[in-house]
C-alpha cells in the first residue's frame, strides 16, 4: 500500500528537517520518472497535478492511470490537486480519489479565501485527505493563474495566524518571494518572514515556486522547516528541451519508445536530484 494522505508525510518532514518534493506531473511517463526515482531513493513523493493537466485527460481518466502507479509504488505517495480555485472542480477531484488537494484563495480578500477554503474543507470532513491553503499571491504564471509581479504580496503573519485558526487547513503556503515559472531578476525570499509563520503555524509550510532556486536558498528554507517544495516549471522544461534533443539528432529514426526513454531518464534524473537534495539533504540541485 502505497497510496497515502500527505499529513503524515508532511509533519515528518517537519519533524525531521527535511522537505517532500512535490513534482507537477503532467502525463504518465513523468508520473512513472518521478515515482521510480523516489523509490531509488527510498523516500515518499508527491504527484502533484495542474488543473488545467487534470482537464486535458478528464479527471476519471487521470486518476485511473495514476492510482495504480501509486499503488504498486514501493514508497508512500500521494496525488495532489494544485492552485485549484474552482471549488466545484476541487469537489470533483476529492470524490475521484486525489489524496489531497490545494484550494487557492489567494487573490480573493483574506475574509472570501477563508470563507471559501472552509466550505472545501467541510467537503472532505471525515476523509483521509488533506487541504492546502495560500495566503499572499506568489507572483508569476502556474496553470492559467498570473499574479504579476506588482501584485505580488507577501503573506504577513497576523493574516496567516487569522487564516490558520479560521480554515484548519492542514499545510499553508505563504507567499514570501518564490515565483512560478523561470526567475527574470533578482530573487528576494523574506526568510525572517518565512520563520515568523512557521513559529506561529501549527501545521507544516508548503514552499511553491521550487524552480530556479539555489541549493542555499533551499538548504536555508528546509532548515526553517519548509516541508513541501514545489518544482512544476523545471519538469516543463526537461520533458520539452529532452524530446527537441532527441528528435532534432535522431532525424531518421521514428521510434516513440525510445524518444521516451529518453525524456524518461531526464525526467527521472531531475527528480532523482530534487529529491536526494530535498529529502536526504544530499547532492545538489544545480550541480550542472
Ligand atoms: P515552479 O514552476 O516555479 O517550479 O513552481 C511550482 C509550484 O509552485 C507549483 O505550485
Amino acid at each position: 500500500m502505497a497510496y497515502v494522505s500527505m499529513k503524515k508525510m508532511l509533519n515528518d518532514a517537519r519533524e525531521g528537517s527535511y522537505a517532500i518534493g512535490a513534482f507537477n506531473i503532467v502525463n504518465y511517463l513523468t508520473a512513472k520518472a518521478v515515482v521510480s526515482a523516489a523509490e531509488d531513493l527510498n523516500v515518499p513523493v508527491i504527484l502533484q497535478t495542474s488543473v488545467k493537466t487534470v482537464k486535458q485527460f478528464g479527471i476519471e481518466e487521470f486518476i485511473s492511470f495514476l492510482r495504480p502507479i501509486c499503488e504498486m509504488a514501493k514508497v508512500d505517495v500521494a496525488i495532489h490537486l494544485d492552485h485549484c480555485t474552482d471549488i466545484e472542480y476541487a469537489k470533483k477531484c476529492i470524490d475521484a480519489g486525489w489524496s489531497s488537494i490545494m484550494f487557492d484563495g489567494s487573490k480573493t480578500p483574506l475574509k472570501k479565501n477563508i470563507e471559501n477554503t472552509l466550505i472545501v474543507k467541510e467537503y472532505i470532513a471525515g476523509r483521509d485527505i488533506t487541504l492546502e491553503g495560500e495566503v499572499g499571491s506568489i507572483v508569476g504564471v502556474e496553470d492559467d493563474i498570473v499574479v504579476h509581479a506588482n501584485d505580488a504580496a507577501y503573506a504577513n503573519k497576523e493574516d496567516c495566524e487569522k487564516y490558520l485558526k479560521e480554515t484548519g487547513v492542514d499545510f499553508l503556503a505563504p507567499a514570501v518571494g518564490t515565483a512560478h515559472g523561470v526567475y527574470k531578476g533578482e530573487i528576494r525570499l523574506n526568510y525572517d518572514l518565512f520563520k515568523e509563520i512557521d513559529s506561529i503555524s501549527p501545521v507544516p509550510l508548503v514552499l511553491h515556486g521550487g524552480t530556479g532556486l539555489s541549493d542555499e536558498m533551499f538548504n536555508t528554507l528546509i532548515d526553517l522547516r519548509a516541508s513541501k517544495v514545489n518544482i512544476s516549471t523545471a519538469i516543463k522544461i526537461a520533458y520539452c528541451d529532452s524530446m527537441y534533443e532527441y528528435s532534432s539528432t535522431h532525424r531518421d529514426e521514428h521510434n516513440p519508445l525510445t524518444l521516451d526513454d529518453y525524456v524518461y531518464k531526464k525526467i527521472y534524473d531531475l527528480a532523482y536530484k530534487h529529491i536526494n537534495f530535498f529529502t536526504l539533504r544530499k547532492g545538489s540541485v544545480n550541480n550542472e
